[in-house]
């Protein structure tokens, strides 16, 4: 038996707190009774309804997806472009309905993780548990020791001041004039690291995302995934507790 608000976070109904108003204000209901208590456990047979909309149980699945360019990191696009989630339900044997936690731009490369886990998504998203994420980037001009310093220490995106980030310059090609720069961030702003790198005079060329958390893309090629071991969902979720 679990506590209703953390079924309904899990169904990706709204996060726990949010699961918890609905139950107060009368939303839910278990069995046809209408809940309102939070101490409500409920098993897993038990027909659990937000105003009289059953909602959707289904074993979680994690996946990690090495995410190419040219594909969009949502569940549906308007203007019907290939979606992440399109990618992987091209393999038969995956049916859930998954969704990526966070986003990659449309012409970014990298690890991306999808789940049917909203509460272990919503978690992950959350500022408070922001998970370490490292970028690769390509950018215009010769990255130097001074630009390094202020992406480390912050800079102003949209009138806010980024979080300390650690960096490395890893190349520089002064025929090119391009710079080959690594980002670990814990945020996720819209376009962050695109905007954080143009702040400092170097607008990004080619940008690609190696790590989140401690996962990383090692043996996946680009387009290939693989589900999460079940020692590394663990560990995600014990990361993010409390
Ligand atoms: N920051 C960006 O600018 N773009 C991404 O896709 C991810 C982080």
């Amino acid at each position: 038996m679990e506590r209703l608000q953390k079924v309904m976070a899990e169904a990706g109904v709204a996060s726990r707190r949010a699961s918890e108003k609905l139950i107060q204000t009368g939303h839910v209901q278990v069995n046809g009774q209408t809940v309102t208590t939070l101490g409500t456990k409920v098993g897993r047979r038990d027909d659990v309804q937000v105003d009289g909309v059953p909602i959707h149980r289904e074993q979680h699945v994690y996946y990690l997806l090495n995410k190419p360019r040219g594909v969009i990191s949502s569940a549906h696009d308007e203007k019907g472009r290939k979606t992440v989630v399109d990618l992987l339900h091209e393999d038969e044997e995956v049916t859930e309905r998954i969704y990526p936690v966070g986003r990659l731009d449309y012409d970014t490369t990298g690890i991306l993780l999808l789940t049917n886990d909203g509460d272990l998504a919503n978690r992950l998203m959350h500022p408070k548990f922001e998970v370490a994420k490292t970028y690769v980037a390509k950018v215009k001009g010769i990255v130097t020791n001074d630009d390094l310093k202020r992406l480390r220490l912050g800079v102003r995106i949209d009138g806010h001041k980024t979080k300390p980030a650690k960096t490395r310059l890893k190349e520089t090609d002064r025929h090119k004039q391009t710079s080959l720069v690594q980002l670990t961030i814990h945020e996720g702003r819209y376009h962050q690291v695109k905007r954080m790198l143009e702040a400092v005079g170097h607008p990004v060329i080619k940008l690609h995302r190696e790590t989140y958390g401690f996962l990383n893309l090692q043996g996946l090629q680009s387009g290939e995934f693989r589900e999460l071991r079940p020692e590394e969902v663990t560990k995600l979720k014990r990361q993010t507790q409390g």
